[in-house]
């Protein structure tokens, strides 16, 4: 199947609908939008500025500048537990997007499947479509925190199965991943000679004294994962384009072969920018303020959720996402209705995947007054939907 045939199957993201539904509505409250409501601190936008000066405004290596892959080792070895080669393991991207498609399409045959705890971040999906492979979704549920069970990996494996997507902290659940429950992860994949990629994008943004943990720093899984991040959510600098890459030297090279063909290079000034963010103490301190930030919003929604009768609600542990159930509703509908009668928007769960339905995904990325004042609104109108 051709690609043009392939990005037929895709269909459209429930998100943008929903955003455009809200835009008819001025005065709405967005809980939809997946992004840091924080502006990049400001001596990340000084080193951008000085790069301009600089002269960065040229082509970089396919694979990104030195001194930004080189600051990306010292991050990987210091706050991943993960030994990566500057030359050999690690690539910038143009965000962690790009990356995920990069990932799936350096070593997914056609019709090969690839294992995905749903629900799931709607790339995800997509980019195994595009690769040409086949998205297995591996449901997880309220009742387990929507955690991954290793017998639930292993029950969905075939002998097509390549690679199991893993992302934690989720999108859109909130859900982190223990290290316990990586180890067992990290076992079905070995038995199962699988690849894992490994969606981090969140780590930073881990609540109640816990860490994160990445799963290529366990036995035996330096080799078979290709971990993904970005500079998106733990800077705020979703506007950047800036993720990263890393693997093993054969899927960095094929990946970056495919990205000289797709964009030649991130954008230059951005990377100089990241890689002297990397090494400034004060983003460390921003990305923790930040992080502070999201916990008590991430406390007050709760609370605030568990107030309404109808709704179930598991505490996440990370991200900036909590994912209800709305009582056997249809999400689709609720979303719509709450969009119209209560101005505020969220995203009907079923858009990240068969095991998302009856839950609704809500970003708490404003500040809480707004969040208190949107569930106000949803308690008010509630009674005309149910
Ligand atoms: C789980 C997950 N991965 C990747 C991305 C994309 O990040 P980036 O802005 O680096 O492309 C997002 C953005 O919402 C996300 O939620």
């Amino acid at each position: 199947m051709s690609l043009s045939e392939r990005l037929d199957q895709i269909p459209p993201s429930g998100i943008r609908r929903l955003f455009e539904l809200a835009s008819r509505y001025p005065d709405a409250i967005s809980l939809g939008i997946g992004e840091p409501d924080f502006d990049t601190p400001p001596h990340i936008r000084e080193y951008a500025k000085e790069a301009l000066d600089l002269g960065y405004t040229h082509y970089t290596p396919n694979s990104g500048l030195q001194m930004l892959r080189g600051a990306l080792a010292g991050k990987l070895r210091s706050e991943n537990s993960i030994e990566a080669d500057p030359d050999r393991n690690i690539m910038v991207t143009v965000g962690a997007n790009q990356a995920i498609t990069l990932a799936l399409a350096a070593f997914l045959r056609a019709g090969e499947e690839a294992l995905i705890p749903s629900p799931c971040f709607v790339t995800h999906k997509a980019a195994v479509t595009i690769a040409g492979g086949s998205a297995v979704e591996v449901d997880t549920d309220e009742s387990g925190g929507f955690s991954i069970s290793s017998e639930s990996l292993s029950r969905a494996v075939t002998k097509k199965t390549r690679c199991i997507l893993l992302n934690s902290p989720n999108n859109p659940t909130g859900t982190v991943l223990s290290r316990k429950q990586l180890e067992e992860v990290a076992t079905v994949a070995v038995e199962h000679r699988l690849r894992v990629i490994s969606d981090e994008v969140y780590e930073a943004l881990v609540y109640d004294g816990n860490s994160h943990v990445s799963i290529a720093s366990l036995e035996g899984m330096a080799d078979r994962t290709i971990t993904i991040n970005s500079f998106s959510k733990a800077y705020a600098m979703t506007g950047w384009r800036l993720g990263y890459i890393a693997a093993d030297p054969a899927s960095i090279e094929k990946m970056v072969k495919l990205q000289m063909y797709l964009d030649a290079c991130p954008v230059a000034f951005a990377q100089y920018a990241a890689a002297k963010a990397l090494g400034d103490p004060r983003s460390r301190k921003a990305t923790e303020s930040m992080r502070i930030e999201y916990q008590k919003r991430r406390d007050r929604i709760y609370s605030l959720l568990r107030g309404i009768r109808q709704f179930g609600v598991s505490k996440p542990g990370g991200a900036f996402y909590i994912f209800p159930g709305i009582g056997g509703m249809d999400d689709l509908r609720f979303s719509e209705q709450i969009l119209e009668k209560a101005h505020v928007a969220v995203v009907p769960g079923s858009s990240f995947g068969a095991a998302g339905k009856g839950h609704l995904r809500i970003a708490y990325t404003v500040p809480s007054e707004k969040l208190e004042e949107a569930v106000s609104r949803i308690e008010r109108v509630l009674p005309g939907i149910l």
